[in-house]
């Protein structure tokens, strides 16, 4: 009955907590404080990260107004905690101003969640979310000396806006990494407006952190979308495999105990309840810090930071080391006579286990690999243990698994080889024709934003140690991204199937994948495919990004032509371009333009 002692100082708190949540012992009770305050100090990035998550298309000034109000809300709270109001949820009550904002809910389209009541209406802002953000205008790139005029004008109101903008365009990232993102921003904007050269700073700087908003943006959408489609026991298995190999050393026990809180706290930072997400993660960071000699050598200097750099630190820690009395491979599911009588006993259990003996023994291997074995194990047994002799039946599953991985790291290797055979351009262009032919349906703008994704997959794994591990791990979050994250897309049955028929075996799934069959090209549209004089101003980068969509375009149009064609479709379009950027005045590019476009494709 510990709870009920501290329900004393819940009351000063601004958002209050369900009693599950509550600490029972002062270390912990240390951290809950910390993390409170935290809250507290926080709640204009809070409301900022929800309302924007949830509503993409609202403005600033909208967010402006709503801050204000719970800042209000927290300041009454905190003077006065008995008031019904403060014994809200925190998501609840921020659901509900949003709501009550005048105009809004009609403004924006939510209003049928907003007529919705508790889990219903939670669950309704969730799916608001559209994590395809095309109808968003660009991120607006500042010059770095308004960036900075800015910055010093109004620290606080420049980086509100910094917050905003990145949150609406990137929906399912967890508040502890936003949060983290806009610390290290801050910083980089510190420092970066003393210098001489700010553009070079700038550049430096903000670029890394950007790129790592990107990465973890991407696996939380990936998280987040298996949760949805796949359910917490995926995800269980999932976080066990990370958490294995990440903690070599841990128990069993303890890793399992982990595991119920890992993943439920994914529930509520997938579903946007941002208080929650930050509290329960510095929980779990706190319990790990704690115990530090059972988890890992590693995370010393990242427990010493503060929320919520603590958290993302520990995330980002590398892989322990391998204890020195793990022996190479656990003869209790292989070598004892009975496997099948434990499996018997507690499937869940027994399967966890194996993945985590598995997974601490294979840090080199890629998520999905390691579930794949899981899998292939799963199988094993379910055939062995309906044979006469069932030890003898899975003896050698041990080579069964090398055989397989085996297989993968080869497969892995060969397409880095290929892809630097390529060269940048010719990787994109050949997942750019990939993907437009397995999925033709999608949007062009999507369609090129995940060839993209892909070369960045083979530029920033292959020729790394665990390059295996890096591109099957990177490539998942594409093909989950594919997949959709809070929808169950539907965009052609070949596709579908294999966004939702096994998570492990999704990769090899997709690799199957050849042009879709009832595919219908849309009709020949000249418009696509003619071009303007406007073009010759396009620096590199646009002028890429227009060949990239003229790819795709082609790709949707003339959908049974061979890759080698479409290689020769390109090189038209290049010379093309060439040629009338030559001309002197604009009517003769026009003139020229007119003539050559229909050439390039007929
Ligand atoms: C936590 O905060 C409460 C209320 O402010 C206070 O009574 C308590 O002593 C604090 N505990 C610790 C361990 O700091
Ligand atoms: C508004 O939302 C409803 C329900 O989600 C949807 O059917 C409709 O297309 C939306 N309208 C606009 C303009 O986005
Ligand atoms: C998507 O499919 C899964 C599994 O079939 C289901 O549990 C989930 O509710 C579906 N989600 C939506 C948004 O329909």
């Amino acid at each position: 009955m510990k709870q009920l002692k501290l329900t004393g100082f819940i009351y000063f708190l601004f958002f209050l907590t369900e009693s599950l949540m509550l600490p029972t012992e002062l270390q912990d009770l240390d951290n809950f404080n910390i993390t409170q305050k935290f809250i507290e100090e926080n709640v204009e990035y809070i409301t900022i990260i929800t309302f924007a998550q949830y509503v993409q298309e609202a403005t600033f000034e909208e967010m402006e107004k709503l801050v204000k109000d719970m800042v209000e809300y927290k300041d009454s709270c905190m003077a006065n905690s008995m008031l019904p109001k403060c014994s809200k949820l925190p998501n609840d009550v921020l659901q509900e101003a949003i709501c009550a904002m005048e105009g809004l809910p009609q403004k924006h389209n939510f209003s049928h969640c907003c007529s919705k009541a508790d889990a219903e209406r939670r669950i309704c802002f969730f799916y608001n979310k559209k994590a395809n953000v095309g109808f968003l205008p660009p991120f607006p790139t500042l010059d770095p000396e308004e960036k900075c005029q800015a910055f010093k004008n109004n620290k606080e109101s420049f980086l509100n806006h910094f917050v905003y903008e990145v949150a609406r365009r990137n929906p399912f990232v967890f508040a502890p990494t936003l949060l983290t993102v806009a610390a290290h921003f801050e910083d980089v904007a510190t420092s970066c407006c003393e210098e001489q050269n700010k553009v070079n700073c700038f550049q430096t700087r903000a670029v890394p952190v950007m790129q790592y908003l990107k990465a973890f943006s991407s696996y939380q959408n990936n998280v987040c979308g298996t949760l949805l489609k796949f359910g917490t026991k995926i995800i269980n298995s999932i976080n066990i495999a990370i958490l294995s190999q990440k903690f070599p050393k841990i128990e069993f026990e303890e890793l399992i105990s982990l595991i119920e809180d890992v993943s439920s706290n994914y529930d509520e930072c997938c579903e946007g309840d941002v208080v929650h997400c930050i509290r329960h993660m510095s929980k779990i960071m706190n319990h790990i810090c704690s115990k530090q000699d059972a988890f890992s050598s590693k995370i010393k200097e990242c427990c010493e930071k503060k929320i919520p750099e603590r958290d993302q630190c520990i995330i980002n820690s590398n892989k322990d080391d391998r204890p020195k009395d793990l022996s190479l491979r656990e003869a209790k599911f292989t070598d004892s006579e009975n496997v099948c009588q434990e499996r018997d006993a507690d499937p869940d259990t027994f399967f966890a286990e194996f993945n985590f003996e598995y997974s601490r023994r294979h840090p080199d291997l890629s998520i999905p690999q390691l579930l794949r074995v899981v899998q292939m194990y799963k199988d094993l047994l379910r055939n062995c243990c309906n044979t006469e002799n069932p030890p003898d039946c899975y003896r050698y599953a041990e080579d069964k698994f090398n055989e397989a991985t085996e297989k993968s790291l080869k497969k892995i290797q060969q397409e880095c080889k290929h892809s630097q055979n390529l060269g940048k351009d010719g990787l994109k262009y050949h997942y750019l024709i990939r993907f437009t032919k397995i999925a033709p349906q999608l949007s062009t703008e999507e369609l090129v934003s995940l060839g993209k994704k892909m070369v960045t997959v083979f530029t920033t794994c292959c020729t790394l140690s665990e390059e295996f591990a890096c591109v099957e791990n990177l490539v998942d979050l594409v093909l989950g991204e594919l997949c959709g994250v809070n929808e169950n897309r539907t965009i052609n049955p070949a596709v579908d199937h294999c966004c939702k028929s096994n998570f492990a075996f999704r990769g090899p799934c997709f690799e199957s994948l050849t042009t879709h069959k009832t595919y219908v090209p849309p009709p020949f549209s000249q418009d696509l495919f003619t071009f303007h004089p406007d073009m010759c101003q396009s620096q590199n980068e646009e002028l890429q990004k227009k060949t990239d969509r003229f790819l795709v375009n082609i790709v949707k149009l003339k959908y049974e032509v061979a890759n080698e064609e479409l290689q020769s479709l390109l090189t038209n379009f290049g010379n093309a371009v060439e040629k009338c950027c030559k001309a002197e005045k604009d009517e003769e590019k026009l003139v020229c333009f007119n003539v050559e476009s229909p050439k390039i494709v007929t």
